[in-house]
């Protein structure tokens, strides 16, 4: 029985959905609440801690979900004694990540190599520990390469190869397990920045071509 299956036979079923960019104050309060939750409950995987943004006012999240060159993804959880409006149908967040292009970031950000019209970040993976090992971390992430198909080829025709670049701390197996079955590889240590001790760098290329669109 594969995941997808299990899941869907303990009753929950999982969607990967975009949060509206620019968000609604509705979109800026559900991934508030997922983002918070990744902080507090695993605050080694983050550079980010949770004292620091839950002091975020409406307007910090609002800018940190605006913009182009960017997508933040949240996974929903639906299960049968939770659809009774509840959650007004939009079902638990369970999960985030965000994928951010480089060329939105700060210059110098990330290793070495990155080129900013071409690179492209994961950040903030995370899915809530009673629904790990479901999947949930694939699809958000599946979710994210497509999206970097598509923005890449909005932006270099039909033809072009993109990065995309990822940190991750370095004991974090079960993390880094997922993305190398995504196509990520480790990057030699001289790539690895001083300013995130800990932290190995991962990558893959994406090719985008017109095959990517069928
Ligand atoms: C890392 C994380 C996002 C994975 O999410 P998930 O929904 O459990 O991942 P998936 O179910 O899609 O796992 C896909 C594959 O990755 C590997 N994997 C994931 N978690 C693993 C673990 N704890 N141990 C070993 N392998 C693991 C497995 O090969 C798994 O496939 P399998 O379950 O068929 O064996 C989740 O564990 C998490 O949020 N951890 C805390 C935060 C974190 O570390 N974030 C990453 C920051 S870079």
């Amino acid at each position: 029985m594969d995941k997808a299956t299990a899941a869907v036979r303990s009753g929950t079923t999982y969607a990967v959905c975009a949060i509206s960019n620019p968000p609604s104050s509705t979109d800026i309060h559900d991934y508030r609440e997922v983002r918070l939750t990744a902080l507090r409950t695993d605050p080694s995987a983050y550079s980010s801690t949770y004292e620091r943004e839950a002091a975020f006012d409406e307007e910090t999240w609002r800018a940190r979900l605006t913009g182009s060159g960017k997508v933040t993804l949240v996974a929903r959880a639906r299960r049968p004694d939770t659809l009774d409006g509840s959650t007004e149908g939009r079902g638990e967040g369970v999960g985030c990540m965000r994928m951010i292009a480089a060329r939105s970031l700060p210059a110098g950000e990330g290793p070495q190599g990155v080129d900013p019209e071409r690179g492209y970040f994961v950040f903030g993976m995370w899915v809530r520990p009673e629904h790990r090992r479901r999947g949930v971390g694939s699809r958000l992430l599946e979710s994210g390469l497509a999206w970097v198909l598509e923005d890449a080829a909005a932006r270099m025709g039909s033809e072009g190869a993109a990065g995309v670049w990822l940190a991750v701390t370095a004991t974090n197996s079960g993390a880094k397990r997922m993305y190398e079955e995504a196509g990520f590889r480790e990057l030699p240590e001289e790539h690895s920045a001083d300013d995130l001790p800990g932290e190995i760098w991962m990558s893959r290329k994406m090719q985008v071509n017109v095959f990517n669109e069928l």
